[in-house]
């Protein structure tokens, strides 16, 4: 078929990831939760006692890292090592650790190494979601799109995922200070050229799945 890769980048609790793995499952294609590699990368830094603020560790701690993640939108799971780190990856010393990752330069110049070899590997036919997709990682993609919502809807939404148990002052480090320190390498606050916004401030998960596949329709 022709080719047909979506990518969709915006901040956190943008509902970017569910978002996007409901896209792909109705377009038949796969999907890459770029994000996931960021933070298996940060989880196996962590577990091999490397200093994450020595960037010339974390790039070659990034280089050896043996990281596996589905492509299937059905099938959520993510390996280092061999080993399931599907949950642990998720865990707030993770989440507040990640950023050390993001904003090595040489960790992203591999990782965006294998996300171009994934995108590849699915025969073109993806939906790849991060903070850089549409710039970096695939410029050249069919559909690109920017996620957007309010800061107000942002931090509901993680409340709601992370199952409301943290306080308002955790959920406020979890998504803004990340952005703001994601926002230093990467620019996923303002759409570059050629790239549609889609605000979901207003929109519920059903109407912003629309969103995207009436993008994906209009522009293929
Ligand atoms: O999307 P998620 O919140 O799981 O991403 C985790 C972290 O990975 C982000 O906070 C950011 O530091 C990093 N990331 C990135 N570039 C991407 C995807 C994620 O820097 N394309």
């Amino acid at each position: 078929g022709k080719p047909l890769v979506v990518a969709i980048d915006g901040p956190s609790g943008s509902g970017k990831s569910s978002i996007s793995r409901e896209a792909a499952r109705r377009l038949h294609a796969a999907y890459l939760d770029t994000g996931a590699m960021y933070r298996a990368v940060t989880l196996y830094c962590m577990e091999a006692g490397i200093d994450l603020e020595d960037s010339v560790a974390v790039e070659a701690a990034t280089r050896n890292a043996d990281i596996e993640l589905s492509t299937s939108p059905d099938a959520e799971w993510v390996r280092v090592s061999g080993r399931d780190v599907t949950d642990a990856i998720r865990e707030p010393s993770v989440s507040s650790s990640v950023s050390a990752v993001a904003t090595t330069l040489g960790a992203r110049a591999e990782l965006v190494r294998r996300q171009q070899q994934m995108i590849a590997d699915s025969g073109l036919r993806i939906v790849a979601e991060g903070r850089d997709i549409t710039t970096v990682v695939a410029p050249h993609a069919e559909v690109r799109i920017l996620l957007t919502a309010s800061e107000e809807a942002r931090l509901r939404r993680r409340g709601v995922q992370l199952g409301g148990t943290q306080s308002a002052a955790q959920l406020k480090e979890q998504v803004i200070t990340r952005d703001a320190k994601d926002s230093t390498v990467v620019n996923f606050q303002q759409a570059a050229d050629g790239v549609v916004t889609i605000d979901s401030s207003d929109l519920d998960f059903e109407e912003t799945v629309q969103a995207v596949l009436k993008v994906v329709y209009a522009t293929t």
